[in-house]
């Protein structure tokens, strides 16, 4: 049966009303359609516009992108919504403890009273971000839905330690004298890792063919899965995930996963599962669709019939990026009307061996920059000339922004931006971003292509056209800069 021929209907899952095949019930008063660029009506995918990006530190809810991959579930009464937390595999390998619940389940005041509720600001990106400029620059299409570079946003999100319920929830149920977190991080070459999984509530076309993971629902939701060292610490790098309820202060709108998401900082946003009814502790990745036959990183020479999506595995830290926002474009052309860059300097740049000569202009720059797993971005390089000579621009951060290092508050969210470059147009300007391990933006789109056009982070580049030429001394006016 094509998905197309699946009845519309509804199931109901942990207090969630999951549409079947059906975008009849979509939350369309909640959103804010003059600020985002719609990229498919259904399921649900719209960009911040670019030039709104780097315009505030914290993107407002009603600017933020939406990814969904199917209709958007309900959650009619609150107090009926439970999470569920199945350690059956966990037990069954490190033991149970008499009586203790292999499957638990919290309700959200629960969740809110017990734990402690922590605010984080993380950076969400899109896997997809920038995909159309792969596909254009590299010449050769990709499958996906087609993005600019606004499918990423920085909130502050509200909610419990993901390691602290786990960690309670597995006290409970195994009463283990061994620490989890040794067990997680154990290097256990004759098993694999543990994994923690989630399922969210929708329904998604492209698990309709796949066994339910519940009784009550026909197919399994979207589904995610990401290290449990990672959620608890030990070896390595914590990352602080959050069961979270809010967004910038405000409980979730349907569109961002009311009542309960997962926020994994550092991760594709691919991982921050939204309508979060199920999370289990498992071996291994998640067989979801999801992490097994998406968002994945294919060679470049794996296209039509020569894809084997088990030949590299799922994407999970973000790499590191950059963007300019401000002008939107990528190709802008001047107005005629921009500052002549003189000798002689600026606070940002000055002209160069390249525009020397010729008629130079100042061109005004905004954009972002992040990276992935808690790497802070430490530099923003631009050019004026297609990236022969180069200049830093100016972070925006107020000193509240600053990275603590106790907390590493700050180490999740991305860094806004601003240059002023020197320009002989025509010309190309180009940036380029540095994270603290030292992993730069790569030059080559060609070898950066794959089918999904996926975790694309060539240097962005913007090409700049000379004012038109203008008749009777009027400039004509020129909307892009
Ligand atoms: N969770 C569920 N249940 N269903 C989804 O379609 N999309 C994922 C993730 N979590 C998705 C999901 C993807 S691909 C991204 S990029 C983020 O949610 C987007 O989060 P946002 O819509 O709140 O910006």
């Amino acid at each position: 049966m094509t998905v197309r021929a699946i009845p519309p209907r509804r199931e109901e899952v942990s207090g969630l009303v999951r549409f079947v095949n059906d975008y009849r019930h979509e939350p369309v008063d909640e959103r804010h359609l003059k600020h985002l660029l719609v990229q498919a009506p259904a399921p649900f995918n719209a960009e911040t516009r670019a030039e709104q990006l780097p315009q505030q530190h914290i993107t407002p809810v009603a600017l933020f992108y939406v990814r969904n991959h199917g209709p958007v579930p309900l959650c009619p009464d609150v107090s009926q919504y439970r999470l569920v937390v199945d350690m059956r595999q966990w037990a069954g390998v490190q033991g149970a403890k008499a009586g203790g619940d292999l499957i638990r389940q919290f309700r959200l005041d629960e969740l809110l009273r017990r734990f402690r509720f922590v605010q984080l600001e993380a950076t969400l990106q899109c896997a997809g971000n920038r995909r159309t400029e792969l596909e254009e620059r590299a010449r050769r299409v990709v499958r996906g839905v087609g993005w600019q570079q606004g499918v990423i946003g920085n909130a502050v999100w509200g909610g419990v330690p993901l390691a602290e319920v786990l960690l309670a929830a597995l006290g409970e149920c195994t009463g283990s004298a061994t620490d989890p977190r040794a067990l997680a991080g154990a290097d256990d070459a004759s098993e694999s890792e543990w994994f923690v999984e989630f399922e969210g509530a929708d329904w998604v076309p492209e698990e309709a063919r796949q066994p339910s993971t519940h009784p009550a629902i026909s197919s399994p939701g979207y589904r995610a899965s990401v290290p449990l060292r990672q959620v608890l610490g030990g070896a390595g790098q914590t990352l602080p995930a959050l069961l979270a309820t809010e967004m910038n202060g405000q409980p979730l709108t349907r569109d961002h996963g009311y009542p309960l998401r997962c926020v994994v900082p550092g991760m594709y946003g691919a991982r921050s599962v939204k309508w979060l009814w199920r999370i289990a502790l498992r071996r291994g990745h998640s067989d979801g669709f999801f992490v097994q036959r998406d968002y994945k990183m294919l060679p470049s020479w794996m296209d039509g019939e020569q894809v084997d999506w088990n030949a590299v595995p799922p994407l999970m830290e973000t790499n590191v990026q950059c963007a300019i926002c401000v002008p939107a474009g990528r190709e802008v052309r001047l107005s005629g009307q921009e500052a002549p860059a003189l000798n002689g300097g600026e606070p940002h740049g000055a002209p160069n061996e390249s525009t020397a000569g010729r008629h130079a202009v100042w061109l005004p720059l905004r954009g972002y920059a992040c990276s992935g797993g808690g790497r802070r971005v430490v530099l923003v390089k631009v050019s004026g000339d297609g990236g022969r000579t180069w200049q830093a621009a100016r972070f925006l951060d107020a000193a509240n922004e600053e990275v603590s290092r106790k907390t590493r508050t700050g180490a999740f969210s991305w860094r806004l931006w601003v240059a002023q470059v020197p320009v002989a147009a025509p010309c190309q300007v180009v940036c380029r971003a540095v994270d603290e391990a030292a992993n730069a933006q790569p030059d080559d789109v060609v070898p950066a292509w794959n089918l999904r056009g996926v975790a694309h982070n060539t240097t962005y580049r913007m090409q700049v056209l000379p004012p038109p030429s203008t008749s009777a001394g009027t400039h004509p006016p020129l909307a892009k800069l």
